[in-house]
């Protein structure tokens, strides 16, 4: 184990010294995805990561020399008494979520968990619980939210350009090459629903400003039991209905649509999950329809605006967010309760594809 220079961070959120603090990191586990936070926090100014911990000691000692990490843990455990770290960054398969979160926000530490942030409402709320007795961060890191396109699709519906929205549809589909992949095994947490189709279900609880309260869906299921394939239908209190896509066995392909009485948005990159990616909203408005004496098919007069972003880094922004939280007490734009609503979708979206039944959502 090396030294680690660095001021000890304490009592998050009273420093007040934005820029001046440094957070010290840990990564609990050894998965391909810890490349997009190393990456993130080599350009941070407040971040520095110290620590990696896998079930593997080989293992952990090749990932800390191959990243200069100063620390490495033969077991997640043994991070738990490391005094040296503010926070982690748990990046484990998804039925592990909840239990490490727990284990070291109780041990004091600040958590950065990978989407989804559990498999339950149960898990959310002991989440939920720790957070609170611990004075301590848990953030799930769905990255897309962090990026500036989602204040602005979420800004522009709220202010009523498109009227009511109708419709909304999303579509997050690609073709995993992966056969021992983790998203196959359904005791891991697998399944096209929870690795994919999360994004979808956040992305609109994010900015249409309410929640939905009906769920129905078809899943094409694998041999190992998980859902490879998904189709779900979500219905809002307004009258919205969202339809979408999630799949791990069909060509690459991802949008956003939403549609109102006025008008339409389109999102080219909705997920924003690889970096650098150019992203543009595209907004559609009808300022003057056909008279009547048509039968409505004509466009009338469309105005056409768009919002170019980019090159983006998703886990950037999502990183200087956390930063902002524990740092300087910022509170989340998408804290641990709209991470609850969303398991819940998901949980009433996956019951549904199960028995062919429509399901009634549960009120947070
Ligand atoms: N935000 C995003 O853009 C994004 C993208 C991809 C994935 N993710 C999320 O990140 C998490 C990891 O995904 P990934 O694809 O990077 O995973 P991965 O490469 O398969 O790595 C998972 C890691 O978990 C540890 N682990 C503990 N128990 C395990 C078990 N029973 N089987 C396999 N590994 C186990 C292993 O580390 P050790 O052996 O070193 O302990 C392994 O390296 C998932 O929750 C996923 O949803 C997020």
């Amino acid at each position: 184990m090396g030294a680690v220079g660095s001021q000890t961070l304490a009592d998050p959120g009273s420093l007040g010294m934005e820029g001046a603090a440094m957070l010290r990191w840990g990564l609990v586990s050894t998965a391909r995805i810890n490349d997009r936070l190393l990456d993130a926090v080599a350009r941070s100014e407040r971040s520095q990561f110290i620590a990696v911990a896998s079930r593997d000691g080989q293992r952990a000692r090749a990932y800390a020399d191959r990243w200069e990490l100063p620390i490495a843990f033969g077991s997640y455990a043994e991070m738990l008494e490391c005094d040296e770290l503010d926070a982690v960054y748990i990046s484990l398969p998804n039925d592990q979520h909840a239990e490490w979160s727990v284990r070291f926000a109780d041990a004091g530490k600040h958590v950065l968990c990978e989407k989804p942030l559990a498999l339950s409402t149960a898990e959310v709320d002991e989440m939920m619980a720790a957070a609170a007795r611990n004075s301590v961060v848990i953030q799930e890191a769905l990255a897309t939210r962090f990026h500036p396109q989602t204040a602005r699709v979420a800004g522009l519906i709220a202010g009523g350009t498109l009227g009511r929205v109708i419709f909304g549809e999303g579509v997050f589909d690609f073709t995993m090459p992966n056969t021992t992949d983790i998203r196959l095994d359904p005791e891991l947490g697998g399944g096209a629903m929870w690795d994919v189709g999360c994004y979808v279900v956040a992305f609109y609880q994010a900015v249409l400003g309410e929640d939905p309260v009906r769920a129905s869906a078809h899943a094409v299921w694998g041999p190992t039991g998980v859902d490879l394939a998904f189709a779900g239908s979500l219905s809002y209190p307004s009258g919205a209905c969202v339809q979408f896509t999630a799949s791990m066995i069909t060509p690459v392909a991802r949008l956003a649509r939403i549609v109102g009485e006025q008008g339409t948005l389109i999102l080219d990159q909705p997920w924003l999950t690889n970096i650098g990616a150019l992203t543009t909203v595209q907004q559609e408005v009808v300022r003057q329809s056909m008279g009547e004496g048509t039968f409505g098919d004509e466009p009338g007069t469309i105005e056409r605006t768009a919002w170019d972003h980019g090159p983006s880094d998703v886990y950037i922004d999502q990183l200087t967010a956390f930063e902002d939280m524990v740092i300087s007490g910022v509170s989340s734009p998408y804290p641990l309760r709209d991470s609850r609503t969303n398991v819940a979708v998901i949980t009433a979206l996956l019951h549904s594809a199960r028995t062919g039944e429509q399901v009634t959502i549960p009120r947070s």
